[in-house]
């Protein structure tokens, strides 16, 4: 754990500084000054630590997968920016989102242009690779697709927990997935080495999903950056929504397909809600999930040589699983 933290202090530091100057001294600033904005807030910087763990992993360096990390934070905060307006968010990160601190089209724009420079920064790292390329466009294609799901299910009155998992293995399990993926072939990993990591991302992806579902009502809200409860104002489909569907009854279940109904639940509902899933077990239901994904996460390590880098790995999910923010 001790040479875990380090690491990803090294390299989120590395990240960081590389991040505050990508959208810098740009014209127009109507473009980048939100674009910087965005890139520059703090973020965990967990997919492109997946990138520099998974080269690494496989033989290679930091060095060779630098501008692939930043593209794939860009990517990530392209699909935040348009998540906010699609999800009604006014915070993430501790500040006001892009939609609200600008404006709807500034924030639409500043989400292309991030896509754009995604590749950008993706192809200086490609030596001619077209099977990272090939894995990067397809997590954005899935991610899209995932987000699309998402959003039918908001008004759907039912959702089963297989439509659930199908719809976060694309909204986020993708991603994390082309992350370890294209850091590992660009590493120069074998096709084993690359399947057996980029099963690894697609695991703590579900995992992490699940987990952002249940910070999103247990969380304290500074240390999450953003108001809680945000997921039952938009009537979101979500692990602890379906779950308690499932195990209530009677005058609980009435409540709970109110949401749908309703299209969401008013702000003064968010903490009778968060008592009923509480009472009815499904916190820590996705407690549970989140850690048995875990498990089947590291399962997935087996076939990597390095006993520090099964350490490093190991440590990163665990610390996903007690994350606050
Ligand atoms: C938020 O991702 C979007 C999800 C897939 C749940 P993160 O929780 O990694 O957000 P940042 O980048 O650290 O702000
Ligand atoms: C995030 O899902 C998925 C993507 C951004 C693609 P959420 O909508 O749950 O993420 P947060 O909670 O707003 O960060
Ligand atoms: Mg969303
Ligand atoms: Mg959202
Ligand atoms: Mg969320």
């Amino acid at each position: 754990m001790e040479e875990f933290k380090k690491l990803y202090g090294v390299v989120k530091e590395r990240i960081d500084n590389e991040l505050s100057r990508v959208m810098k001294n740009r014209e127009p600033a109507s473009l980048y000054e939100p674009a910087d904005y965005i890139m520059d807030s703090p973020g965990k910087r967990i997919r492109p630590v997946l990138v520099m763990f998974s080269a690494k992993a496989v033989g290679g360096s930091f060095d060779e997968v630098l501008h692939a990390s930043l593209a794939v934070e860009m990517l990530h905060n392209f699909t935040l920016v348009h998540d906010d307006i699609m999800d009604n968010s006014d915070k993430r990160r501790g500040v006001p989102t892009l939609h609200i601190k600008y404006d709807l089209s500034t924030a639409i724009l500043t989400g292309d242009v991030l896509l754009a420079a995604a590749y950008e920064y993706l192809q200086k790292d490609l030596k001619g690779n077209a099977k990272a390329v090939e894995h990067f466009t397809r997590g954005l294609i899935e991610v899209c697709e995932g987000q699309s799901l998402d959003k039918d299910f908001e008004v759907r009155e039912l959702v089963s927990l297989d439509e659930y998992l199908e719809m976060i293995g694309k909204k986020t399990a993708a991603l994390s997935r082309m992350c370890c993926a294209v850091g590992a072939i660009l590493g120069g990993g074998s096709d084993g080495e690359v399947e057996a990591l980029a099963n690894y991302g697609f695991l703590i992806g579900l995992a992490f999903q699940i987990q952002d579902d249940l910070l999103d009502i247990t969380a304290d809200s500074s240390a999450l950056g953003k108001p809680v409860g945000g997921d039952l104002l938009e009537g979101k489909k979500t692990f602890l929504f379906l779950k308690a569907l499932e195990k209530s009854s009677g005058s609980d279940r009435i409540a709970l397909e109110k949401i749908a109904v309703n299209k969401g639940a008013k702000p003064d509902e968010i903490g009778f809600y968060r008592d009923l899933f509480e009472r009815l077990g499904v916190l820590d239901d996705a407690k549970n999930e989140v850690e048995k994904l875990t498990i089947e996460a590291l399962g997935q390590l087996v076939v990597l040589k390095n006993q520090e880098d099964i350490g490093l790995f190991t440590a990163l999910a665990n610390s996903l699983l007690n994350r606050t923010k």
